[in-house]
Order: structure tokens, then C-alpha cells, then sequence
């Protein structure tokens, strides 16, 4: 499973990014806003990072205006991802900037009705938010199986892209369930390295060697 970090933080991204843990990035306007940074600078940074895809997002609502800033976004780096919203126009959107060539990730999908939608329009990516469906009393992991199994049964090359995750419980479904790419938040990969069962044994190793009076360098 590939590990998109889902922030347009920097130094979070680089900081993944050299440990081989950032195959990918997403961002979304709530990101953007939450970095403070203009949206073509920062994405352009983070794409000349990162060689796998970059999401960016456009924010027209109607299709010829989104495939306007969506070919905008795709001429800031070769491995930008468009990022469209699950909407009619996002889906014509997605068609006509997949057949020009460009990487498509269609977001806010919340149904396999809706994920079937976006590989017929020929989307490279498809996020379904798992988190947001917890959230309202549903099970995320549910929408993730069912885009498998029906991506599975006829052959489609959109890649599931789990987004919305919140927890390390979440991605450990993911990986289980098949989903090709998870995108977390830079605390959640981080906090994947966590056992308690680890500190403490650590903390026991520590004793002893002390108690051993030696050292290795
Ligand atoms: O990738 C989508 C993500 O940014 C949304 O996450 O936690 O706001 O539902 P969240």
C-alpha cells in the first residue's frame, strides 16, 4: 500500500519524504488555508519534493471552469494529480483531463455508486472518506471493501485512494482490505512507529545495560 501524506506542510512531507514514507501527497482548500501559503508556490514545492503524485484541488463548481484551473494546477509539475470534487461537472472534468493526459483524483466520495462514476470517467485516483462516514455512525471500511470488490470485478485501473483517515486502527484496515493508497495526516503515520509494548521493553533494556557499566562507543 502506497502512503500519500495528506498535509501541505513542508517540512512534515520532507521529513516523511526521507525516510521513504511519502510515496505521494494530498492536499485540499483546508489544507492550503491551514499552511498559509499561496497554492501554486506551495504546491510547486512540494511536487519538485516529491516524485509521486501531487494532489491539488480545484474550487470552480462548474466543469469549464474547473478543467480551466485544473490544467492550470497540471502545468505547475508532470506529477501533479487534479483533484475534482464528486459532483457532475468534477466527473466531466475528470474525463476530459484524463484524456488530455493528466492525473485525476476525484474526492469527496462517499458511495460505491460514486466511485463507480469516477472510474468510468476514467479517474487515476478515487478517495472515499472513511473518517467522515464514522463520523456520522457508518462504517468507513464498508465503502473501501465494496470499491475493491467492484474495481476487482471488472478490472478497473482507478486506484482507491483512503482518505479521511484518522486513526493507525484505519490504516491497518486499509492495508488489510486492499486499498491501493492511504493518505493520513503526518501524526498518524508517525504515531504507526507506537506500541506501549515497545516503550516498555525499551525502558527494560535501558535498566540493564546501565546495570552493565558498559558502552558501544
Ligand atoms: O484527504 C482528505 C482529508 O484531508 C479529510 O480529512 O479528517 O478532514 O475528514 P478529515
Amino acid at each position: 500500500m502506497k502512503f500519500f501524506v495528506d498535509t501541505a506542510d513542508v517540512d512534515a512531507i520532507r521529513e516523511l519524504a526521507d525516510l521513504g514514507m511519502a510515496d505521494g501527497v494530498t492536499t485540499n482548500p483546508s489544507l492550503i488555508l491551514k499552511s498559509g501559503r499561496d497554492i501554486l508556490e506551495v504546491t510547486r514545492e512540494i511536487a519538485e519534493m516529491i516524485p509521486g503524485p501531487v494532489s491539488a484541488e480545484v474550487v470552480a463548481l462548474e466543469a469549464d471552469a474547473m478543467i480551466a484551473e485544473g490544467r492550470k494546477l497540471a502545468k505547475i509539475a508532470p506529477n501533479i494529480a487534479v483533484k475534482v470534487p464528486l459532483t457532475w461537472d468534477g466527473l466531466k472534468t475528470c474525463r476530459v483531463l484524463s484524456d488530455e493526459g493528466t492525473m485525476v483524483n476525484v474526492t469527496l466520495c462517499f458511495s460505491a455508486n460514486q466511485a463507480l462514476l469516477a472510474a468510468k470517467a476514467g479517474a487515476t485516483f478515487i478517495s472515499p472518506f472513511i473518517g467522515r462516514l464514522d463520523d456520522i455512525n457508518l462504517d468507513g471500511m464498508d465503502l473501501i471493501r465494496d470499491i475493491r470488490e467492484i474495481y476487482d470485478n471488472y478490472n478497473f485501473k482507478t486506484e482507491i485512494l483512503a482518505a479521511s483517515i484518522r486513526t493507525v486502527n484505519h490504516v491497518t484496515q486499509c492495508a488489510l482490505t486492499g486499498a491501493d493508497v492511504m493518505t493520513a495526516p503526518p501524526n498518524v503515520i508517525k504515531a504507526l512507529a507506537s506500541h506501549p509494548l515497545t516503550d516498555k521493553g525499551l525502558e527494560q533494556f535501558m535498566k540493564d545495560w546501565a546495570k552493565t557499566g558498559q558502552k558501544i562507543l
